[in-house]
């Protein structure tokens, strides 16, 4: 049997059952030959592999796909077939028939919408649906789809848990690593359409001209496949790499050095994407290092990139060098003034929550709050503040819950979704932003399930109001099996993994209490030091009387940042969801949660349901080992051992921490830690 490791992701193509291969083939045919420009021959050269892969070698039901745009394809011209739908990168995929032949045809507008139509067309039959009477038209409704790489040059990832970075730096431009063309094909298979090779907290050396180079070679091998290469830029090059005293974006010399470098990079990558930048946040420069605002910044560089048709995504996650009193006001409060202020080619990138990627965060008071400015959406895949790679947690729920969330910007079912896809607001341009979970290890992600992560975030993006539940189904059924029997389970394991590791590390709206400065393993206790919004004490404020961050008008109030009937929502204890109760409230010990129990008691009952809950998993991954291959099933396996016993670190951890400061008896039946 062949080895499975992990590479080959959801594109595996293993083959499908005799019965199912032979009534596939009656409607699949031969692929006819296409245009011959590099994303068509790339189109078919994939749908052959996947169709050889899963039916076989011979395909010969009579049948014929044909593949193309009207542009390239008279045939396809000649049918005629509505594509305006379907826009620049979306497909149709019809059924139809030829002389008394099927014939299915993937038509785009353009070459890429063609290469997207074919993954799909793929997944069809990877998932098993129906293919014999199609007629499907899907576009994408978010224009940028970023992963974005926090890789360093050294090739060390920030908060990366797979391995080295992909980029071989040392070896661009002139040795191509194929693994790049499997990255490519992997993200064109899900709809990314960009990728920001460099992190955040950036280097100026990644502008310079070896490094474009580099960047330029790499940018070459994704183009077939719709992907565009983007930079992060550091504010202060001017100084570092220009020779210039001063990084002032009103400076005229600064302005002059951005324009010139931006121009240097277009010549070498003419469909170069653009600038990503995270400015005068955790010590990085900025523009108010020179009493500028950061839509000076932002529109200086927009600017240099607008005339090449680039892009400027500028992140909202800044913090002052004041330690404030409340860290969640901090996003908001410093983008919320400058709305309109950004030119039209800027994007606004917001992460999902107010702190930081935490297990789980309210919705980010700046969605909805800002209608006239492109604001962008960034989720973190790479799971910082969930375990790592060894645990499993599905984050496609996460990212649902907060897509979905109401902002109330326009009246009810103004949801986050909508702020994102462009259409509460009429931007400009959208943006879906996800910190990729990619390094060298052979199975990309670390996991096998953090594969699912990257997966999701393609299908979100592309479709920011899409089911996770689906997206898990399709992404189960096409990395392993699609037997139901293995799928059912499986599935019904990812939709309830992050809410496990919430229950174990930070139930009831608690957050950041994790160990200082990896992030991992679990740290209620940590105090002091630096910055006390880098602390835990600082979150949960626990004392002898009660915990949590009031955030209503008694306390910090960051709920006003929120629209009145969501700031209405929260602020109201008969009304919030208790999943978010400590994030907005101090409350007595003693306080009476909708169980009946006690916090406190509720508290602890929740921490033991999380680690009961990676029980259950184990026992479910331990029935499904007839349907999954040995190598994946036994890593999955020996990793939810790991999870097991740091749930229960987190879970003893945090309630022996939690009874030295209010001094309670554990519940009835509740383990005490060891
Ligand atoms: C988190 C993370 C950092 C990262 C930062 C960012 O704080 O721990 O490693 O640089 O987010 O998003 O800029």
């Amino acid at each position: 049997a062949r080895a499975e490791n992990g590479h080959d992701l959801w594109l595996r193509y293993r083959p499908a059952a005799a019965g199912e291969a032979a009534a596939y083939r009656a409607s699949v045919g031969v692929v006819a030959p296409v245009a011959d420009t590099p994303t068509l021959k790339v189109a078919r050269a994939e749908l052959e592999q996947g169709l050889a892969g899963l039916l076989g070698e011979r395909r010969d039901g009579g049948g014929q796909i044909l593949l193309g745009t009207p542009g390239s394809s008279p045939r396809i011209a000649a049918l005629k077939l509505p594509l305006d739908a379907a826009g620049d990168e979306g497909f149709r995929i019809r059924t139809l028939t030829d002389g008394g032949r099927p014939l299915t045809v993937i038509a785009a507008n353009t070459d890429i919408g063609v290469l997207h139509g074919v993954y799909r067309y793929l997944a069809l039959i990877q998932t098993r649906q129906a293919i014999d009477r199609l007629d499907l038209l899907d576009a994408p409704k978010v224009r940028y789809r970023l992963l974005n790489h926090w890789d360093n040059l050294d090739r060390s990832v920030e908060r990366g848990y797979s391995g080295q970075s992909i980029w071989d730096w040392w070896r661009l431009p002139d040795v191509k690593d194929p693994r790049y063309l499997d990255y490519a094909r992997a993200n064109a298979s899900i709809g990314i359409n960009g990728a920001v090779l460099n992190n955040v907290n950036a280097k100026s050396d990644s502008l310079t001209a070896p490094y474009i180079a580099k960047a330029a070679a790499l940018a070459g091998t994704f183009r077939p496949y719709g992907i565009k290469v983007y930079l992060s830029a550091r504010f202060s090059s001017p100084i570092e790499i220009g020779g210039l005293k001063t990084a002032d974006p009103l400076d005229p010399a600064v302005r002059a050095f951005w324009k010139a470098k931006a121009d240097e990079i277009y010549k070498a990558i003419p469909d170069f994407g653009g600038f990503l930048v995270k400015a005068n946040s955790e010590g990085q420069p900025g523009p108010q290092d020179y009493g500028r605002t950061h839509a000076d910044g932002a529109n200086m560089l927009a600017q240099a990139v607008g005339p090449h048709g680039g892009i400027v995504m500028w992140r909202a996650f800044v913090y002052s060098h004041e330690q404030p009193d409340d860290r969640a006001k901090q996003g908001y409060s410093e983008f919320k003034p400058f709305d309109g202020q950004f030119a039209e080619n800027v994007i606004v990138q917001v992460k999902n929550g107010a702190i930081d990627f935490q297990p789980r965060e309210p919705f980010h008071p700046l969605f909805g709050a800002m209608p006239k400015t492109n604001l962008g959406m960034e989720f973190q895949i790479t799971k910082e503040y969930l375990g790592f790679s060894t645990h499993l947690a599905y984050l496609g729920t996460m990212w649902e819950e907060v897509l979905k969330a109401d902002t109330f910007a326009a009246g009810q079912g103004s949801t986050v979704a909508k702020v994102v896809d462009g259409k509460l607001h009429g931007y400009s341009r959208t943006l879906m932003a996800g910190v990729a979970n990619i390094g060298t290890d052979r199975n990309w992600s670390g996991s096998q399930f953090d594969q699912a992560n990257w997966y999701a975030f393609g299908r979100l993006a592309w479709d920011p109001e899409a089911s996770s539940e689906a997206i898990a189904r399709d992404w189960a059924a096409m990395t392993f099996t699609p037997d139901r029997r293995f799928t059912g389970p499986a599935v019904k394991m990812m939709m309830g993994s992050r809410e496990a590791v919430v229950d174990y590390m930070t139930p009831m709206g608690l957050h950041h209490l994790m160990g200082r400065s990896h992030h991992y393993g679990p740290g209620p206790w940590v105090a002091g030091g630096e910055r006390a919004d880098w602390t835990s004490v600082y979150y949960h404020k626990a004392d002898k009387a009660g915990i949590g961050f009031d955030r209503t008008a008694s306390g910090s109030n960051a709920v006003a940042q929120y629209a009145p009937p969501v700031a209405a929502a929260f602020s109201d204890l008969s009304k919030i969801d208790e999943k978010d109760l400590l994030w907005f409230h101090h409350l007595p010990w003693d306080y009476r949660t909708r169980s009946g129990r006690p916090l406190w008691d509720e508290l602890v009952n929740r921490y033991s349901r999380g680690v009961k809950a990676v029980d259950g998993m184990q026992a479910t991954w331990a029935d499904l080992s007839p349907y999954v291959d040995a190598e994946r099933h036994g890593e999955v396996a020996t990793y939810l051992a790991i999870q097991r016993r740091e749930a229960q670190w987190w879970r003893d951890a945090s309630i022996a921490y939690f009874q030295s400061i209010n001094g309670l008896p554990l519940p009835k039946g509740e383990a005490p830690p060891p």
